[in-house]
């Protein structure tokens, strides 16, 4: 996602600002029913996905300048053009081999993507995605209608996860959407951090963690190799490695390639990173009180890639590779985007430039997001990941 960071929030509109009374109303009986307190894992799922209120089931625009965020997809075309080019070599090894977009948006990416296989005579003959908001099932369809109308009959919209698949899965910002468990570890254990509210706004609570979160905390401090400080705060997502296990147990033949901001295990939990790693975003100004307009405001929290190697190899996947996007785009053949630079006209070299810049720049997306790409079966390792792998500080 891309952002500007800010410390003075724009107000909601009076529409927006209903919509969050009405998710608040229904966290706040949710608390209520818990006897006072949800999980924050509970709290962040209620807000994003509960049925035709949750963030991402409600209908606001989300995406793109008129939205809250833009993710590469809405960035560029260039970005799909050369995950296409990625994907088509691992596809060329596999008999029947199809698409698996997982969380598609606005459906930005399946049609830049579709459009490049058309272009490269490479179209698979099915495109399949597991989208879990109703709401933006129906946008992409919408948009597929408008933009590829003949290739629309490819795509396939299912509602779980299939068995046995063969070919390319992917999934751009969807792992930093599945809700997180926060804690604060004291010297005297590990604790949980919860939701409560005063039936008005939200507030935290804290309770011992449950045996789950705490084994996973103890885990963690095992692989680093020491205690975290007492009054350290952060995420564990326990979501995240249940759903790499899903998707490993899936697929048959072909390669996963999960595309987020995140980090290793060592960088998310260092002494430094004592406040954890949620980012929450309203009108594209970003911030870190996911407590205030519930429903409203997306709520992010940057990726363990570790956990993520770690649950694929458990699942007896295979490790292609991990690097940063920028990494993976100028191995993948970005270069190729700009053979016709010059006869572009002159507005239009100066949009793919700054559009190239943040897909790439350390300090736009290029550094943060990174790619890592998961095998089963014997799979292509693709091209870009023979310019840069940095698999090794997982
Ligand atoms: C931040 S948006 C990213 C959208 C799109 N991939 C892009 O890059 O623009 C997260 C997407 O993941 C979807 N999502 C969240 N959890 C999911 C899950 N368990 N399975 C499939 N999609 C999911 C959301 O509904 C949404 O479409």
């Amino acid at each position: 996602m891309q952002y500007e960071p800010s410390s003075s929030l724009p107000q909601p509109d009076e529409t927006s600002a209903q919509h969050c009374a009405r998710v608040t109303a229904h966290i706040q009986a949710a608390i209520v029913a818990a006897g006072g307190q949800i999980s924050f894992a509970q709290f962040m799922h209620e807000a994003l996905y509960a049925p035709g209120l949750g963030y991402y089931n409600a209908g606001s625009i989300k995406f793109g300048a008129a939205g809250d965020f833009t993710t590469a997809p809405e960035v560029s075309t260039v970005f799909g053009k050369v995950l296409a080019r990625q994907f088509a070599e691992v596809l060329e090894g596999i008999e029947n081999g199809e698409i698996l977009e997982f969380g598609a948006g606005s459906g930005k990416l399946v049609v830049d993507m579709l459009k490049a296989f058309e272009d490269m005579d490479a179209l698979p003959a099915v495109y399949n995605i597991l989208e879990v908001s109703a709401d933006l099932k129906q946008r992409q369809e919408a948009l597929l209608r408008a933009e590829v109308p003949n290739l629309v009959d490819r795509v396939h919209w299912l509602s779980a996860m299939p068995a046995n698949f063969d070919g390319v899965i992917v999934a751009n910002e969807v792992l930093d959407a599945l809700p997180v468990e926060r804690f604060v570890r004291r010297d005297a254990g590990v604790f949980q951090l919860c939701v409560t509210t005063d039936g008005e706004s939200f507030s935290w609570s804290e309770v011992p963690a449950p045996e789950r979160l705490a084994s996973s905390v103890f885990e963690i401090e095992a692989g680093l190799g020491r205690t975290l400080a007492d009054g350290f705060v952060s995420e564990v997502s326990l979501a995240a490695p249940n759903w790499v296990a899903d998707v490993g147990n899936c697929l048959r033949h072909g390669a996963v390639f999960l595309f987020d901001y995140g980090v290793s295990q060592r960088e998310y939990y260092a002494t430094d990173r004592s406040d954890g790693w949620l980012r929450c975003h309203f009108r594209h100004h970003a911030h870190s009180d996911p407590l205030i307009y519930a429903g409203i405001q997306d709520l992010t929290a940057w990726v363990d890639f570790s956990a993520v190697a770690n649950a694929a190899i458990s699942s007896g996947l295979d490790i292609l590779g991990y690097q940063t996007q920028s990494q993976f785009l100028m191995g993948g053949g970005l270069e190729l985007e700009m053979q016709n630079f010059a006869a572009l006209p002159l507005q239009q070299q100066v949009a793919l430039s700054g559009q190239i810049k943040t897909l790439t720049l350390p300090g736009e997306m290029g550094e943060n997001f990174k790619c890592i790409a998961l095998g089963r079966g014997d799979t292509v390792t693709p091209t870009a990941f023979q310019f840069a792998d940095r698999t090794q500080t997982l």
